[in-house]
Order: structure tokens, then C-alpha cells, then sequence
């Protein structure tokens, strides 16, 4: 199918949150008209920055309440829309049949419009890496675009907390399977590494989870990942994430069904995250965090272990860079980024040495 024409319009849902808000600010940045789709058009806490935007100003900007949860939620907003970038969550991973239930809402949406041309969904790199046995990653250790983790896992059940990467890959095939029956649309996959970068608006400090592990640094705890026990951060810039769904849709290289993952395959501890914030910003005069562990001690035990194999694995890019032409920012200024809006945007207070 078509990419989006320059300047066309594009609807994108989950604008509220931290990557949905980058991309409406850069899609306005390159030119387009934008429909942003929040749950509340009215809950200025949350979209006040986007009604700050010039565009608002003059309508290239609009916004407009929808709740995924509801069918034929979109179909009007869609309507004229040659693009479409699916960045919001859904209420929860842990039900398929919902995941699918509301994949439709949007799919039947699309089909609708009869003008949109191609959807970018936004997936996760859980759905390439979630494993249910941690010995999956040792027998295949390159994360790139073509790896799916081990569906065959039994223990791979929402239950056991991999409903999050279940529904994404559900929803990839979804689309990809409704696109190409409806021959007129196509759509492509982002699945962004951990988003690390500058907030736009203070609601999105509570949110992430990464922006919310440097506002807890900042505040003076943080905790190991809960996500993937010992796992480094494996970061993308929320600007690069942003700037890869625009040429996403804009691209004439890409074909239905593909994925790409955005990350720039830098990794780093979570204590080495804490420790770049004063070697960063030295002026800050930061007093550091303790660092607390709640994963249970049997896991604990296993830290050194964990640590080895994910250590092991073999970050890829290849796909987004060639076909896109990506290049990524340094994780240092990702954080800087984030830890200087957090503070300006969202008031955080850090914790000072004596003197600052
Ligand atoms: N952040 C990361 O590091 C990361 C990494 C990989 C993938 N992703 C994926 O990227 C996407 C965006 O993530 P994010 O970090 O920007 O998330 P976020 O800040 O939490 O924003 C997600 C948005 O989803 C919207 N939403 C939730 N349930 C909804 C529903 N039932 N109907 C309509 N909207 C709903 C919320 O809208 P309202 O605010 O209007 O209520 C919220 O603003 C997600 O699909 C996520 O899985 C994120």
C-alpha cells in the first residue's frame, strides 16, 4: 500500500502518553495535521500540553476523547485520515480475548475510513524477548526482528505475567492479518526498546516505567527492574522512538507485516543508570539513591546468573537503521534530558548533598 503523503493527516492514539505526545509533536514539527485521540479531551492535567502546542492554535492540531474499550470509537476521528499510529495501552494484557476485542475496535475503524493508507502499532521488544525460561535466551541470544519468544513455553500464560508480550504479538498479527485482507491498508510494527528521555507534561513522571524509575532515583530509592529480574535497561531515547513511527508511515521501503525494533542497543545496570545522574549533572549536587530489592530471595539468588545471560545477548538494529536510515542518541543524553524535565516539567525535588 501507499505511505502517508507529506503534510497528510494522522490520527494518533494514546497522545496523553509519554511516546504519543512525541510523536504528535513531531509529526506537527514535520508538517502534518494531526487528530490526537485521548480518553478526556477535557482533563487539562493530562492534555494541557498538548492544547499548548502551537498547531492547537491554529486546528492542525484537533483532540478528541476516545475510549478503545468502546467500539466504533474511532470511526468518525479516523475519517480523512491517511495515517494512523496506534500508541495507546488497552485497560489490561491479561484477558486475550479482550486484547483482541479491542485490536478490532481500531482495525474496524480503519477499514471504515476507506482513506487510511497504512497504521503503525506500536508493539514492545516483550514480544521479542519475553521468555518464559531464561534458558532461551542462552540458546538464542540475538534480539532482533525475525526472534518471537518461545510461544511453545507452557508457562507462557497471562497468569504468569506474560500477558504483556502475549498481547502485543496478538496484536501485530492482528493487524498485519486485517491489513491484508482489506488490501487497502498496511500495517508495520515498532516495537521501541526502554523509553528513557524528557517528559512534556507532569502526569507522564508517574508513567513509563523508566522515566518513573529516575523520578524514584531522584526522590533517593529506586528498585531492580521488576520487569526482567536483574535485566539491564536495554534504552531507546523517546524521541528516536518518535522520529521512527513518522518514517514509519512515510517510508516506501517497508511492507505489511514488518516489524522493526527501535533501541539503540546501548545497555546499562540500573545502578549505573542512578550513578549517570551526578556525573552528568554535577551541578544538581544529587546525594544518590539506595538502591532497594524486592524480587523475592530465591530470585536474588540468582542475580549473578541472570546478569551472565542477558549480558550475553546480541542487541540488534540493522533492520530500523538500513531501511530507515535511524541513528539513535547516547543514553547520557537521554538521561540528562529526562532528569532535567523531570525537574522542570514535573517538579520533582531531588535530594541534594548538604550544600546545594
Ligand atoms: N515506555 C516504554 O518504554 C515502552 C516500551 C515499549 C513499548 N511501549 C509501548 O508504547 C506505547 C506507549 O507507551 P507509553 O510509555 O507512551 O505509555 P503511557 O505514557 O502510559 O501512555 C499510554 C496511553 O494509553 C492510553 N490508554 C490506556 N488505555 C486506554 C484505553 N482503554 N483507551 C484509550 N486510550 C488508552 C492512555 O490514555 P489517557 O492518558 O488519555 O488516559 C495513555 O496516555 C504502549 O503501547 C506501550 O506498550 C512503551
Amino acid at each position: 500500500m501507499a505511505p502517508i503523503p507529506q503534510g497528510g493527516t494522522v490520527a494518533v492514539t494514546g497522545s496523553a502518553g509519554f511516546i504519543g505526545g512525541w510523536v504528535v509533536h513531531q509529526l506537527l514539527e514535520e508538517g502534518y495535521r494531526v487528530r490526537a485521540c485521548v480518553r478526556d479531551a477535557n482533563d487539562d492535567d493530562k492534555v494541557g500540553f498538548l492544547k499548548a502546542m502551537p498547531g492547537y492554535a491554529s486546528g492542525r492540531l484537533s483532540l478528541h476523547s476516545a475510549n478503545l474499550d468502546e467500539a466504533g470509537c474511532f470511526d468518525e476521528i479516523f475519517k480523512g485520515c491517511q495515517g494512523v499510529a496506534h500508541l495507546s495501552h488497552v485497560s489490561t494484557y491479561d484477558d486475550m480475548e479482550y486484547v483482541k476485542r479491542v485490536c478490532d475496535h481500531v482495525i474496524n475503524s480503519v477499514n471504515q475510513s476507506e482513506t487510511v493508507n497504512r497504521v503503525v502499532v506500536t508493539s514492545s521488544i516483550a514480544a521479542v524477548m519475553s521468555e518464559s525460561d531464561m534458558q532461551e535466551l542462552v540458546r538464542r541470544p540475538v534480539l532482533y526482528e525475525d526472534r518471537y519468544p518461545d510461544e511453545q513455553n507452557p508457562k507462557r500464560q497471562a497468569n504468569r505475567g506474560q500477558g504483556y508480550s502475549m498481547g502485543k504479538v496478538l496484536a501485530e498479527r492482528a493487524f498485519a492479518d486485517a491489513a491484508e485482507e482489506s488490501g487497502r491498508w498496511d500495517a508495520i510494527t515498532c516495537c521501541p526498546g526502554d523509553n528513557v528521555g524528557p517528559i512534556l507534561s507532569a502526569h507522564q513522571k508517574n508513567f513509563g516505567p523508566w522515566q518513573h524509575h529516575i523520578e524514584t532515583m531522584l526522590l533517593g530509592q529506586y528498585s531492580q527492574n521488576v520487569i526482567g529480574a536483574y535485566r539491564a535497561w536495554f534504552t531507546v531515547d523517546v524521541r528516536d522512538v518518535a522520529e521512527a513511527h513518522i518514517r514509519m508511515l512515510e517510508s516506501v521501503n517497508v511492507q505489511n507485516g514488518e516489524r522493526y525494533i527501535a533501541w539503540s542497543t546501548e545497555t546499562r545496570n540500573v545502578e549505573d543508570v542512578c550513578a549517570s545522574i551526578d556525573r552528568l549533572l554535577p551541578e544538581l549536587g544529587f546525594a544518590g539513591a539506595e538502591l532497594i530489592d524486592p524480587l523475592p530471595e530465591s530470585v536474588q539468588a540468582k542475580e549473578a546468573q541472570f546478569r551472565a545471560i542477558w549480558g550475553g545477548c546480541d542487541l540488534r538494529n540493522d533492520r530500523i537503521c538500513d531501511t530507515l536510515g535511524m541513528a539513535f542518541r547516547p543514553l547520557d543524553v537521554s538521561i540528562r534530558d529526562c532528569v532535567e524535565t523531570l525537574i522542570s516539567v514535573g517538579g520533582v525535588e531531588p535530594v541534594r548533598r548538604p550544600g546545594f
